[in-house]
């Protein structure tokens, strides 16, 4: 697998973008807003999912960059509201200047925050690589702080600071805390990440523990069918589940564009099996759709940052059932 991973990596200068673009299709859902827009209103009408939008592109170079993505989901905003779609968006924290100017940034998430909030929508804070991770916590605390608590964050369950950082989010924003939980997709050093599939799962399952112990809100995000399994479990020891709303005395996270206590989330075109299964079910299934003009920079980096995704893609698109 890491071997066949790297070897699409090397090739990579020399592949045609018309065959990068074929590939990165189904994984992004076109370039501009009116394709993610009718993306989301197919899907969900065909298979009843609701949605988190990602405008593609992250650690911009320039101060002036952060104009576009703030004007950018603007504009998602209020076309996912007009449209009556059941979506919140998604945000690169570097692509509104974090790697910059930290209070830039800060200032700019604040303002796409509060438009958000006069919406009842909510803003999640993708996360990023080692760099920014404290940062990206410090903005999720201080903008609950100041009383916008329409946001979460994401923690990576590669990291081994990921059951410290959960504890105190959690300490600091009781029932308010909403975090997504996944595996972490930047190839993090030994020195502070798990390396190794097992022990990646085994953090997993720990992390998505600490979180539905300490009242958070718990986004469960993986295609990995032993971690669903692990977390439906999780959850049924809890009492959670489909139908029945959060036991948990503390936890505050409700809402209409809430399931009851968690969520599973997935990325658009990967194993589109597994999610109806868990629709048909009944679970609340959030698809992460990301659109923009640098799809091209985005699957490139992705696998770059990866290698092990080509081989994903190169078994979903031998087992065409899965997407
Ligand atoms: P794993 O990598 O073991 O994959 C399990 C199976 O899923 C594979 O065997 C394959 O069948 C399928 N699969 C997985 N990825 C695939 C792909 N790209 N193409 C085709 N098939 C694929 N990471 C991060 O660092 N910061 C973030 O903010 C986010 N945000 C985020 C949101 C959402 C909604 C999801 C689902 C994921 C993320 N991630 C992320 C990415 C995440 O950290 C992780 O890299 C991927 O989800 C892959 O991990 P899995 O848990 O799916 O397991």
């Amino acid at each position: 697998m890491g071997l066949f991973g790297r070897m699409i990596v090397g090739v990579l200068p020399i592949t045609p973008k018309f065959l990068v673009r074929w590939v990165s299709k189904r994984y992004v859902a076109g370039r501009d807003l009116d394709s993610a827009i009718s993306a989301m209103k197919k899907l969900g009408e065909k298979e009843g999912c609701c949605f988190t939008i990602d405008v593609l592109g992250e650690d911009i170079s320039t101060l002036a960059e952060a104009n576009y993505f703030l004007t950018i989901y603007e504009q998602v905003i209020d076309a996912i509201v007009s449209q009556g779609i059941d979506a919140n968006i998604s945000i690169k924290p570097t692509a509104f200047g974090l790697l910059i100017d930290e209070e830039v940034a800060l200032a700019n998430i604040q303002q796409l925050l509060e438009k958000a909030a006069r919406h009842g929508m909510f803003v999640r804070l993708d996360m990023e690589d080692h760099r920014v991770t404290q940062s990206t916590i410090d903005i999720v605390l201080k903008m609950h702080e100041i009383g916008l608590k329409n946001i979460g964050v994401v923690l990576q369950a590669r990291l081994f600071r990921t059951l410290d950082d959960i504890k105190s989010i959690c300490s600091s924003l009781q029932g308010d805390a909403d975090i997504r939980i996944c595996k972490g997709i930047y190839l993090e050093p030994s020195e502070i990440a798990h390396t190794e599939y097992r022990a990646i799962n085994t953090g997993y399952s720990e992390a998505l523990s600490m979180m539905l112990k300490n009242n958070s809100y718990c986004a469960i995000a993986t295609h990995d069918k032993p971690v669903v399994s692990d977390a439906l479990l999780q959850l049924k020891e809890k009492e959670m589940g489909v139908g029945i709303s959060d036991p948990r005395d503390g936890a505050r996270q409700t809402g209409d564009d809430k399931g009851p206590g968690y969520e599973f989330q997935m990325l658009l075109g990967v194993r589109g099996d597994m999610r109806r299964r868990l629709l048909k079910q009944g679970h609340k299934v959030r698809v992460y759709v990301p659109f923009g003009e640098k799809w091209y920079e985005y699957s490139i980096r992705r696998l770059r940052e990866n290698p092990d995704i080509a081989w994903h893609v190169a078994k979903s698109f031998m087992m065409p059932w899965s997407r």
